[in-house]
């Protein structure tokens, strides 16, 4: 590529990397050619359609290409890029065309470091003024076909939380979802360091007294123990009630359709509005478990039947068509002493095809 310097393209490659993903994973290598960056894929192949694993990718690279496309936008540099850009090549997941001198530069630039999923219990106001949410509005209407609401009403807020609540409380009363859960987690870093892959310990949010009792409920036989006392109603509360019903505001967003290129669109206009967010000096935690759960592949892959009709009624008598894929809570907070790290670029590079 003649029009990019090695600095520029480390800046926009580490601003992807900056993007959050679930668990703390991103699962691509990167690969310069010409004038595009090829992304594939590191896993044999995408979780089945339909399900929520497979949203959870299709976001997470969502936000990865929304923080390319704007740090490409700092140095003038257009990113245009597409999904699946070769049905015959399923691993090749993302191909981003580079154009020098065709951007605007995207203020939002600024927040990619800057940004952390927080995960204190409270998160303070002041509520947004009308301008602040305008600004939240116009980041989410680059994608027109992704809804942002807002559930802050009490009836709504209720509404929605009854639906979070059951699905963080499978959480850790499903054994395969407790597994996915505590899987993520690297106790190995302690509750003080910060580790390049994977969800550190004192990231969570847990308080330090608790500290012992999470890390024990790790162990299934533990959990499982403890579910015969309610634990698992109790962490679902902590997990999501109590911290949503404090949080000054409760956002979600929804698309028509849950093909895949609407599902990482979810994912692109997210990292926007968590950018406006960050940009407010606002943090925010995603909480998208009750609405993935609720898709309809979300059974097939270990949530149970009645937990599936369950939410995907809750919502649908509230949202209608709609589909909801993200939630997250917004507000003030300090930062959290350990946030989740990242690998270094190098670690990205696609080496296997040249
Ligand atoms: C699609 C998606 C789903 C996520 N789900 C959750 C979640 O359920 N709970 C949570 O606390 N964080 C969630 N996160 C936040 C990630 O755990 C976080 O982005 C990752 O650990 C990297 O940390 P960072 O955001 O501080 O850079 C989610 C992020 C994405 C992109």
């Amino acid at each position: 590529m003649n029009h990019l310097n090695p600095d520029t393209l480390r800046f926009i490659l580490e601003s992807a990397i900056l993007a959050p993903s679930a668990d703390n994973q991103h699962r691509v290598r990167f690969k310069l050619d010409q004038n595009a960056i090829r992304v594939t894929y590191t896993e044999p192949a995408l979780p089945p359609p339909g399900g929520y694993k497979r949203a959870l990718v299709l976001m997470s690279l969502g936000a990865l290409v929304e923080n390319l496309t704007i740090a490409a936008s700092r140095f003038g540099i257009q990113a245009v890029t597409a999904l699946y850009p070769d049905p015959n090549q399923p691993d090749w997941v993302l191909q981003t065309h580079l154009q020098p001198d065709q951007a605007v530069v995207d203020p939002l630039w600024q927040s990619i470091s800057l940004r952390h999923t927080n995960r204190r219990v409270f998160f303070h106001g002041p509520q947004m003024s009308e301008a602040e949410r305008g600004e939240l509005d116009a980041a989410a209407n680059a994608f027109p076909a992704c809804q942002l609401l807002w559930l802050d009403d009490p009836a709504k807020r209720n509404h929605a939380l009854r639906l979070m609540r059951l699905a963080e409380t499978e959480r850790f009363r499903t054994r395969l979802l407790h597994d996915e859960l505590f899987s993520a987690i690297r106790f190995e870093a302690g509750w003080r360091e910060t580790c390049p892959e994977g969800l550190p310990p004192g990231a969570l949010g847990v308080e330090p007294p608790l500290r012992p009792i999470f890390a024990l409920l790790r162990h299934w036989p533990a959990m499982r123990l403890a579910n015969l006392l309610g634990a698992h109603y109790m962490l679902g509360w902590r997990a999501c009630d109590l911290p949503c019903r404090l949080a000054p505001h409760l956002g979600l967003l929804a698309v028509k359709n849950s093909d895949d290129q609407s599902v990482y669109d979810v994912g692109r206009t997210f990292q926007r509005v968590w950018l406006a967010a960050t940009s407010q000096g606002r943090v925010l935690q995603p909480m998208p478990a009750s609405a993935i759960f609720a898709l309809e592949g979300a059974s097939v892959e270990g949530i149970p039947i009645a937990t599936q009709h369950s939410l995907a009624d809750g919502w649908k008598s509230s949202l209608g068509e709609a589909i909801p894929l993200m939630l997250f809570r917004t507000g003030f907070a300090k930062p959290l002493a350990v946030a989740a790290g990242r690998a270094g670029v190098e670690a990205y590079a696609d080496t296997e095809n040249g």
